[in-house]
């Protein structure tokens, strides 16, 4: 890599270039370019890479130099030479240090912190970030790409919604897999096959998703929600919208807590509704907190034999008494699925939509930058919402919250 020379401060230059993404490639060869690292996400265990070769050679081709660690995309199905093909270098983790911005899905590790220049910048997940110390010591710019606000301009920048919805669909399959019944309702000379009920607890981004593939597959499909809002979304997939018989009623865009009162009217539903589930999968969230309980332990005991509960939450909980992050347990014949990371199991698509999602934020960065010089001054609601650290500074104080 060449010698870094880059600063934050001068970013525009670079940024420039890739605000011409519209404009001649050759004239915005001639300008000043950004070093761009991809670190490779298995050090977390996890399969997907934050660019992918079909992105790196957009980046490439507007002048920047894309680095990535070597095999960062071989568990999502992207070769090395694949890279190479697309223009980029494979590097080696140490040469982060010479980076003018970081692209990555999770958090840094304290050791590749360790290795960043000073004033670097991060664009990944990095709202859960533990550590913030040496970022700040190094006067590290950090974008937490899991605060995109869900607007229709962020939609396409937007983590959360792309990894759910693939989450969504996900769920579905492994729990037709995990089954030992099919879905569909099936005619046979030997007999029916009834359709599997399947009953999907939180229908945001990835409950709908859920519920479309469910759906696909043949399920009766049924689900809950807090917002009464979702009642619409989930009657047009064809679904049954279970209504609670509650006074208390939740018209914004995100859930929060619910009341004694609507936890009891929606147990009481529950209970007459899980023995005849084939699966549940649960995926109810309230931003910044734990998930709510919604399964208890003596519901779990009231489902049928070989039936199962996919917890699409278990990382922030569980929405089941009983989950456990990372683990299929069985419980007198009900299974409970938590898997660590379903989106290892759709890495190749994750990664193409998070890779999309990470270059259409930094298209909109480069903007700010070549506008103001200093992204402390944007005014833009995605570049405010998700500026974390700056210049040696927290910025955004959701930290404290999430
Ligand atoms: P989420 O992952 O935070 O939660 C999943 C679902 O669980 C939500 O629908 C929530 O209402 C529900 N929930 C929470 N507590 C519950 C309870 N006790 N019982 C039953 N359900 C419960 O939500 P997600 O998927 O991130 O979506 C949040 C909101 O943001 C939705 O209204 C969604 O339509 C909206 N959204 C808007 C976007 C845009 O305009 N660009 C993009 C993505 C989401």
């Amino acid at each position: 890599m060449p010698d870094r020379d880059i600063h934050p401060e001068n970013l525009s230059l670079s940024a420039d270039v890739y605000g011409t993404m519209h404009q001649n490639i050759e004239i915005a060869r001639k300008r000043r370019v950004m070093r761009i690292f991809a670190v490779s996400e298995g050090r977390w265990a996890d399969r997907r890479v934050s660019v992918t070769p079909e992105n790196a050679k957009k980046l490439t081709a507007l002048g920047h130099n894309v680095f990535l660690e070597e095999g960062a995309g071989s568990d999502a199905g992207f070769r090395d030479q694949e890279y190479i093909d697309a223009g980029a270098t494979i590097a080696g983790a140490s040469d982060i240090r010479k980076a003018d911005i970081v692209f990555s899905v999770n958090s840094l590790t304290k050791e590749l912190v360790g290795l960043l220049g000073d004033h670097t910048m991060l664009i990944g997940q990095h709202g859960k970030c533990d550590d913030l110390k040496m970022l700040l010591e190094k006067k590290i710019t950090v974008f937490a790409l899991d605060w995109i606000p869900r607007t229709s301009k962020a939609q396409y920048m937007d983590v959360l919604s792309s990894q759910a919805s693939l989450a969504g669909y996900k769920a579905v399959i492994e729990s037709a897999h995990i089954l030992c019944r099919g879905i569909p309702l099936m005619m046979t000379s030997a007999g029916t096959v009834p359709a599997a009920r399947v009953l999907v607890i939180g229908a945001g981004v990835a409950g709908l998703q859920a519920i479309a593939t469910a759906k696909r597959l043949g399920a009766v499909v049924s689900a809950f929600d807090v917002r009464t809002s979702a009642k619409e979304q989930v009657e047009s997939l064809g679904a049954k919208f279970i209504e609670v018989d509650s006074t208390e009623k939740m018209d914004g865009v995100y859930a929060t807590e619910t009341g004694e009162d609507y936890k009891k009217a929606q147990e009481t539903k529950l209970r007459s509704v899980l023995p005849s589930q084939d699966v549940v999968i649960t995926t109810a969230q309230i931003p910044g907190k734990k998930a709510p309980i919604i399964v208890k332990a003596d519901m779990v005991a009231t489902m049928k034999n070989g039936s199962l509960i996919l917890d699409l939450a278990s990382k922030t909980g569980g929405n089941c008494e009983l989950t456990r992050h990372g683990e299929t347990i069985d419980v007198n014949g009900v299974k409970i699925v938590a898997f660590a990371n379903i989106l290892n199991l759709i890495a190749y698509d994750a990664s193409r939509l998070y890779s999309k999602n990470v270059c259409a934020f930094f298209e909109l960065l480069a903007q700010e930058l070549q506008s103001n010089g200093s992204i402390a001054d944007s005014k833009d609601d995605i570049i405010v919402a998700t500026l974390l650290a700056y210049d040696g500074k927290i910025i955004n104080n959701k930290l404290e919250i999430s």
